[in-house]
C-alpha cells in the first residue's frame, strides 16, 4: 500500500516536474537519514573523539560546542589532505567564530575573551549548516571540560566567512 502511494508520487511528481522528489533533493529523502535517525548517539570523550580524524580512512568527525557531527562524505574537504581537515577530531568551536585558521591554540572549545553574541550567533549557525547538510549528520555529543589551566588565546583579527 505504502509502495503504491510512493510509486504514484514519485509518477505524479515525474510528470509535472521531470523530477521523481518534486525538485526536492535535501536530506529528509537521503536513505542514511533513516539510518541516522534510529542509531543510538555517541557520548565521547575529546581524546576518543581524536580517533575520528581520517588519518586511518575511516570515519570523519568534528565537533562544534559539544555537538558531534559526521562528515566523513567529504573527503575533499575534511579528509587528510582537504583545505578544513584542521577542524575534524576535535571540538574546535573557537576557531568558527575567530577565523584564525593559522594560529594553532585557536582550535579549541574555549570561549573565553570572546564577544558572546558573536560566538552564539556563530556557533548556532554553523551547528545549523552541518545539522541541514544533506550529506552530514549530527551523531551525538563531546564531553568538554571548561577548567582550563591556561590563560585563553591571545586576541586575533576575526576573519568572517564570506557567505
Ligand atoms: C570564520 C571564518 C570561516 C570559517 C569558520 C570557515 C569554515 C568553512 C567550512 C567548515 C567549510 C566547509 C563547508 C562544507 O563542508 O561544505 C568552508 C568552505 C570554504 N571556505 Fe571557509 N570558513 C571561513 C572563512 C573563509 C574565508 C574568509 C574564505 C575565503 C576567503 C573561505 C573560503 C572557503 C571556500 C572557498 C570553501 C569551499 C572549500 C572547498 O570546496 O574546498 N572561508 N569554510
Amino acid at each position: 500500500m505504502l509502495g503504491g502511494v510512493l510509486l504514484l508520487n514519485a509518477l505524479l511528481s515525474y510528470w509535472f516536474t521531470s523530477d521523481t522528489t518534486w525538485g526536492y533533493h535535501g536530506k529528509y529523502i537521503n536513505w542514511r537519514f533513516f539510518k541516522h535517525q534510529f542509531s543510538p548517539k555517541l557520548s565521547l570523550t575529546l581524546s576518543e573523539l581524536a580517533k575520528y580524524d581520517g588519518s586511518d580512512g575511516g570515519q570523519i568527525l568534528l565537533a562544534i560546542n559539544g555537538s558531534v557531527y559526521d562528515v566523513s562524505s567529504n573527503r575533499d574537504i575534511y579528509g587528510p589532505k582537504g583545505t578544513y581537515h584542521s577542524l575534524v577530531g576535535k571540538d574546535a568551536a573557537r576557531v568558527y567564530v575567530t577565523g584564525c585558521f593559522r594560529k594553532s591554540d585557536e582550535y579549541t572549545h574555549d570561549l573565553r575573551g570572546l564577544d558572546a553574541e558573536e560566538c552564539e550567533r556563530d556557533i548556532k549557525s554553523w551547528q545549523k549548516f552541518f545539522h541541514n547538510h544533506r550529506d552530514y549528520w549530527y551523531v551525538g555529543q563531546v564531553e568538554l571540560n571548561y577548567d582550563f589551566p591556561e590563560n585563553p588565546p591571545e586576541p586575533c583579527q576575526h576573519i568572517k566567512f564570506p557567505g
